[in-house]
Parts: C-alpha cells; sequence; structure tokens
C-alpha cells in the first residue's frame, strides 16, 4: 500500500523550494512522495535530509533515489525528529531554508505494518513507530496490561479525548485479569461493551488507538520538541511547514506560532489552517483531517 501524499502543492509552495545551495529537511520521510518532490525542485544545488523512525521507509526511499539522479544530495536517517538539531549540527551542510513534518501515521503503517494502528485489522498490539524496534521499548500491550485503571482513564481521556474514559479503562483493567489483552481486535471487542458499533459516529474504537498510539510513541512530547529545535536550526527566512491530523497536535503547533509570533521571532504565513479541498479528499480520503500551518523564521 503507497501513501498519497496530502497537501502536495501547497507544501512545495510554502516550503519555496527552489535551485540555490539550501538544504531542505523532511522530518517524516514516509513513503517519500513529499521528498520526491523537494528534491526534484532543489536539485542540483540543494540538499535533502530526510528522516523517519522506520527503517523500511528510509530502505524504499534509497532504492528509488539510487535510480535517479539526485542521490548525491539526499541524506537519509532512521532516528526520530526529535534528534534534529544534534543531526544537523554534526553534519556541514548550507542553511536550513525549509523543514516538513507531516505527523501521524502513513497508510503502510495502517495497512501493511502489521504492528496493531488499525482497529479493522487483527494484529497484535505493538503501535511503535520505531523499526526496527528498541528493545524493551514500550508498547501498547504494556500499557493496556499494565498501567493503573488511573492511567488509562488519563491517557483515553488527554490523548483521545473520549468522553467514555472512564468507563473504557475500568472494563479493561477487569477483562485483563482474567485474559491478558494482546491483540487489536481483543481491545475492539471491549470497546464495543461501551460503546456499540453505529453507522451514524466515528468507529468507536478510533479514539481509544489514537490515545495509544499517542502514549506509546511520546507524539506530543516528540512534537513540542521538534518545534523548539527548529527554530535553532532554521535560517532567517527560512518556513516550517508542519502538517497535523488531530485537534491535539494543530493545537501545540498554533499555540507554538503564536507565543514564537509574540516574540518577534517568526511571520505566521497561515491564519488559518489550510485544509485538503473536496478533490483531493475524494481521491485520498485519509487526507481529510489534514491541518496544515506555516510559519517563517524572521
Ligand atoms: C504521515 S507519514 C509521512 C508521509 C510522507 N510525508 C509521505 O508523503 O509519504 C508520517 C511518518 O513519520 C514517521 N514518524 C512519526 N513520528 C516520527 C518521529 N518522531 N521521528 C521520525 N519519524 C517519525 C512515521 O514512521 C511515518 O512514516
Amino acid at each position: 500500500m503507497s501513501h498519497i501524499p496530502v497537501l502536495l502543492n501547497e507544501v512545495i509552495n510554502y516550503l519555496n523550494c527552489r535551485v540555490a545551495k539550501q538544504t531542505f529537511i523532511d522530518g517524516t520521510l514516509g513513503g517519500g512522495g513529499h521528498s520526491l518532490a523537494i528534491i526534484k525542485k532543489i536539485y542540483p544545488l540543494g540538499k535533502l535530509l530526510a528522516l523517519d523512525l522506520d527503517k523500511d521507509n528510509i530502505d524504499n526511499f534509497q532504492q528509488i533515489i539510487n535510480k535517479l539522479p539526485y542521490k548525491k544530495n539526499v541524506l537519509l536517517f532512521n532516528d526520530n525528529f526529535v534528534h534534529l538539531k544534534k543531526i544537523i549540527y554534526s553534519l556541514n551542510l548550507p542553511p536550513v531554508k525549509g523543514i516538513l513534518l507531516d505527523l501521524g501515521l502513513s497508510s503502510m503503517l495502517l495497512e501493511d505494518s502489521g504492528r496493531g494502528f488499525s482497529f479493522q485489522r487483527d494484529e497484535p498490539l505493538d503501535m511503535r513507530y520505531c523499526n526496527p524496534p528498541i528493545k524493551g521499548s514500550l508498547t501498547a500491550t504494556d500499557i493496556i496490561n499494565t498501567w493503573s485503571v488511573s492511567e488509562l482513564d488519563r491517557i483515553f481521556w488527554q490523548y483521545g479525548e473520549e468522553t467514555n474514559h472512564q468507563r473504557i479503562a475500568s472494563v479493561i483493567v477487569k477483562a485483563r485479569l482474567i485474559k491478558k489483552i494482546e491483540t487489536t481486535q481483543q481491545l475492539v471487542h471491549l470497546i464495543n461493551q461501551i460503546i456499540p458499533v453505529t453507522r451514524k459516529n466515528i468507529h468507536p474504537a478510533t479514539k481509544i488507538f489514537q490515545a495509544l498510539r499517542i502514549a506509546v510513541n511520546q507524539e506530543l512530547i516528540n512534537l513540542t520538541e521538534v518545534l523548539k529545535q527548529s527554530m535553532d536550526v532554521l535560517s532567517p527566512q527560512g518556513r516550517l511547514v508542519v502538517i497535523s491530523y488531530h485537534s491535539l497536535e494543530d493545537r501545540i503547533v498554533k499555540r507554538f506560532f503564536i507565543q514564537q509570533n509574540k516574540l518577534r521571532r517568526i511571520r505566521i504565513l497561515t491564519k488559518k489552517p489550510i485544509r485538503p479541498g473536496k478533490e483531493e479528499i475524494q481521491y485520498n480520503f485519509r487526507s481529510r483531517s489534514g491541518k496544515l500551518r506555516v510559519m517563517e523564521k524572521i
């Protein structure tokens, strides 16, 4: 399953990609759709640095560019974007003029990873973006089977904004006394005991799966950190483009931009977030919740 890049034209236009001795960073390579469009615009003088926690994405993109002339202008790292500053400082690259963060899940993670991101499949409850996984790192199975009822309750509310947070946490804690909860369908079954599936609403498991993913991967902490580091890494007039897919992430981005704007460190280029149009949503349904925000460093 390949991933269709979201708001591709808007990303490329806002990043202001052109042929010059400049560096662009894609902090979330995924299927490489955005990265490929960036390198095409900046080659032969520009450099692209791309990161992803999933090594399969790095290897796949390496194979793609091996067949293309851009190879020498692309640097790929199987790493967390929270290490962005350290990575950039360790390399001798031209000024950084653009950073892209396209947050969250790729289609490959949902459909092909076998790591339990989709409530529509029956897979082990893992949910780590990191591949290969760091030995002993926290999984969704660990959280579901070992965290206290109040900790579960908290993440379901804070990271999922699930109104039935308390009841779902207690049903899980009762069920795990009888049998360890290790698969997505075991969890979905428990959630459905509290909220039955209806045709009208979103699937009852959506918010709980989101909460677990955020907790396993420390997504909100990482986002807050990379936003700060972007300010150090970007050169003046450099731009940061962020696409988020739920309100918790978007709120963090929005507040960070407002705060930096007040300090006169940036200009906000998108007063309101840019959303995919009807046409894009029609051919790429996953883009429907995307919100793109852009700032320029002063
Ligand atoms: C929405 S996808 C990116 C899609 C990509 N823009 C494309 O066009 O194919 C997000 C990607 O970011 C990666 N990711 C998530 N959190 C990360 C982090 N903290 N550091 C590096 N990569 C991360 C995921 O593994 C996933 O491949």
